[in-house]
């Protein structure tokens, strides 16, 4: 199990940003669904597309905020001055053929960009993964998103495969599908 308990216990923790901003990490909870909302809109249309999910439709925040279950999806949301100003989340699933592996998604306010924040959270992200005694990691991401491919290169991702035409964006258009991999442990 998740050690929820001593996650919960340990937040919110305070993070400084490269430039001093002062933020706050925790996991995702019940009540942030309207800061979420809030969040979302702050990304460009351009870019919703590198998200998986259609986080424009309140349905889907709705559907996170009401099935919260950490031991199946893990997400943390980052705070400056009451604002949630970034979104990570670890996925896994504890039975069949994927249960040692996990996957990782982040998106950070543009505002909040180029400051270490992406890093970190995956760092944390990571450090959760082997303690649970994930055996790798993933991040599915499309090909042409150079931001996110140059942050999980940076924690030692590296590509494992490559999808063509496997997105399919909000505007009709197809764009190939990254996958990224980072090994946690020592392949048997
Ligand atoms: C990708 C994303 C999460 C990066 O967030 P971030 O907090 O700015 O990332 P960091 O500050 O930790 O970046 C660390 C390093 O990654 C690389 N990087 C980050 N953005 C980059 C970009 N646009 N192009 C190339 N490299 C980039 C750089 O090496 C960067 O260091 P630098 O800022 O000193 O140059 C953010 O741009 C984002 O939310 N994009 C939209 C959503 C998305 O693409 N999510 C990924 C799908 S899983």
């Amino acid at each position: 199990m998740l050690r929820i308990e001593a996650l919960l216990a340990d937040s919110p923790k305070s993070l400084v940003l490269e430039d001093g901003t002062k933020v706050t990490v925790r996991p995702m909870v019940k009540q942030d669904r309207d800061k979420l909302a809030l969040f979302f809109n702050h990304i460009p249309e351009e870019e919703l597309y590198f998200l998986k999910d259609d986080v424009t439709d309140i349905r889907t925040i709705d559907s996170w905020v009401e099935t919260l279950n950490y031991g199946r999806v893990l997400p943390l949301v980052v705070e400056a001055n009451g604002r949630i100003i970034a979104d990570a989340s670890l996925h896994r699933r504890r039975e069949g053929w994927r249960r040692h592996l996990g996957s990782v998604r982040v998106v950070v306010d543009p505002d909040f960009r180029h400051k270490g924040l992406a890093s970190h959270l995956i760092d944390d992200l990571t450090a959760i993964a082997r303690k649970e005694g994930l055996e790798g990691l993933y991040a599915e991401i499309p090909a042409d998103d150079q931001g996110a491919i140059g942050v999980f290169r940076a924690r030692g991702f590296t590509q494992v495969a490559m999808f063509e035409r496997n997105i399919l964006d909000r505007t009709g258009k197809y764009h190939d599908l990254v996958v990224y991999r980072l090994e946690l442990t020592e392949r048997r």
